[in-house]
């Protein structure tokens, strides 16, 4: 009698191919099977991805000369840093219209070209949405910024000057780091947590959530297939602008995320907008691991996957912006970090799995190496980390060839509103500048914003104008067409990892168990999945490395390997990936 009640839902679930699998300690893991779990992401930052009309920029007609290579690759989807109208202050993170294309990029047409090409090849597309600010230059910030009776003063969020300075809130990309900016016309200050050019948009206002979610439909009517969403976690204040508490010391994932009706919002838009449509969703989700989950979390209806900071933020001097530990970062420490995200997604919700991107550095000299003798081995060890973790793989572009930071000297070569603004900060307080700029030629964001480098000819053949930012100098060696045809290089190797987890379910949602935890070298896990278990290991070191990982791998079967002949022995070469079956 047991028996049959408990057979048949699973019978049931089983032939909707949606299944919870138990593990050997009793977790249910979530193993409901959906497109934007198995997909690899490629992330575009269309600026510097190819320029095809020569002003140093790159555009739309650029991405579409170059869908094929696209394909090429395998991915599945592609992510698109913003590509609206907008003053570019941030780079298109400053949006005054979030209904058309930026001329810089192209047309509408354009982008119907792009997309239609995109999905001709069978890859989705993800737009950026950005809905926690806009630029200055927006005609509802133009227009409330004119008056206090403007219908779209309530589309932001003000402090009104006859009571007196407002309440302290922080800015991240502001000289003073003060979030609150005064505005003449209308005697009041209007909020900022980003920079002064980006007014925060209120929520609490409805007709600008219905705004919003009209221009989303607008976008999901065109056949987009998901949205990145920026910086969402800060949508919702709390308008009665309490102090800021002792313990926030410019802890913005905690103070600043999460905001008394963010979910609410959040599962609004759902219902209003994204659950009449089959898309994809990921949170720029700061805070917590109980906050993040709220994205996430499939009965809650909110969004897809979440990526948190924990991870990449790792390693960073406490209390100082993105300032390296000189000593480098402690891999056990890091590695503990993988185990607690994973595990906060074991039976509901959906992580992301990324390295790099465009507000990182390049993921070969923050968390590899990028000396010439040890690029390509570690870059493809860290592809193989990231094609291997149980979330979805969001992977830079540039990446795939081993692209490394630029490491300006000088604070003029900058571009990036995060990194000068920080610097003026700095500045300020009397800092030692010297050390700060030395400090960012690891960790800062233009690191990751040099063009692509497509080949050996003038300016890496990413345009005939002069690049909006330089390009990196070794891009004589380090390109696109140099690797090509090289069965061993980084693009290949990035190939044939996207092939290996497409053809491996288990490393999409097999879980995920770590192994020699205490390993200050190596990290080492196991995939499972009913019967299949795989082994990876990754040696994050330049000398050769033991591993224990209890099991014979002599006679294991070697999925892949980034050296010709794989360690067997549980000595690891200098930046070695290995993944082996053992069953
Ligand atoms: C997000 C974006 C970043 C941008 C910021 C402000 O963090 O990823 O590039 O500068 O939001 O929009």
């Amino acid at each position: 009698m047991m028996r049959k009640i408990i057979f048949l839902p699973i019978v049931a679930l089983a032939l909707f191919s949606s299944c919870k699998t138990k593990n050997k300690n009793s977790t249910i893991l979530s193993t409901e099977k959906k497109w934007w779990k198995e997909a690899t992401v490629y992330q575009i930052y269309p600026r510097s991805f190819k320029d095809s009309d020569g002003d140093g920029v790159g555009d739309l007609k650029g991405i579409i000369s170059k869908l094929d290579y696209i394909k090429s690759l395998g991915i599945d989807a592609v992510w698109l840093n913003p590509i609206y109208t907008s003053p570019q202050k941030d780079n298109g993170y400053d949006i005054s219209d979030y209904e058309n294309i930026n001329p810089l990029f192209g047309t509408m047409e354009d982008f119907d070209t792009m997309l239609k090409g995109f999905h001709d090849r069978g890859i989705k597309v993800m737009m950026d949405m950005v809905l926690n600010h806009c630029s200055n230059e927006h005609k509802w910030f133009k227009a409330a910024s004119q008056s206090r009776s403007s219908p779209y003063y309530n589309y932001f969020h003000w402090w009104p000057a006859e009571k007196g300075e407002p309440p302290y809130r922080w800015s991240i990309f502001d000289d003073k780091a003060y979030g609150w900016e005064y505005n003449k016309p209308t005697n009041s200050y209007y909020l900022h947590y980003f920079a002064d050019f980006q007014p925060d948009l209120n929520w609490e206002n409805p007709a600008l959530r219905q705004d919003i979610y009209k221009m989303m439909r607008m976008w999901l009517d065109k056949g987009v297939d998901g949205f990145r969403m920026d910086a969402l976690a800060f949508i919702s204040k709390d308008t009665t602008w309490p102090p800021l508490p002792k313990e926030y010391n410019g802890n913005w994932g905690l103070y600043y995320a999460s905001g008394p009706k963010l979910h609410d919002y959040v599962q609004e838009m759902n219902r209003e907008v994204l659950s009449k449509y089959d898309v994809a969703t990921v949170a720029e989700a700061m805070g917590d691991v109980a906050r993040v989950k709220k994205f996430v979390d499939e009965d809650r209806k909110e969004l897809n996957m979440a990526y948190h900071f924990e991870a990449i933020d790792f390693g960073y001097l406490p209390g100082e912006y993105k300032m390296p530990d000189p000593n480098g970062f402690d891999l056990v420490k890091w590695k503990n970090v993988y185990v607690k995200w994973d595990s906060a997604f074991i039976d509901k919700g959906w992580g992301t799995m990324y390295l790099g991107n465009h507000d990182q550095p390049r993921m070969l000299t923050r968390w590899g190496n990028d000396a010439p003798e040890y690029r390509v081995a570690s870059s493809k060890m860290l592809t193989t980390l990231i094609l291997t973790m149980r979330a979805t793989p969001y992977y830079y572009f540039g990446d795939e060839i081993g692209m490394s930071n630029i490491k300006f000297d000088r604070v003029e070569q900058y571009n990036d509103v995060e990194l000068l603004t920080n610097y003026a900060q700095v500045k300020a307080k009397g800092g030692d500048l010297k050390r700060f700029l030395e400090g960012m030629k690891i960790s800062s964001r233009d690191n990751g914003r040099t063009p692509m480098q497509w080949d050996a000819t003038a300016n890496a053949g990413f345009g005939s104008g002069q690049p909006w930012l330089p390009v990196n100098e070794n891009y004589t060696t380090v390109n696109v067409e140099a690797q090509e045809n090289d069965t061993t290089s980084v693009l290949n190797y990035f190939r044939k990892m996207i092939r290996v987890r497409k053809e491996n379910e288990v490393l999409v949602y097999g879980r995920f168990s770590l192994l020699d935890a205490n390993n200050p070298d190596v990290f080492a896990y196991t995939r499972e999945l009913g019967d299949q278990k795989l082994v990876v290991l990754l040696n994050f070191r330049s000398e050769v490395k033991k591993v224990n990982t209890e099991v014979d791998l002599t006679k294991a079967k070697i999925i892949i390997s980034n050296y010709a002949v794989a360690s067997t022995d549980g000595s690891l070469q200098p930046y070695e990936a290995t993944i082996f079956q053992v069953n």
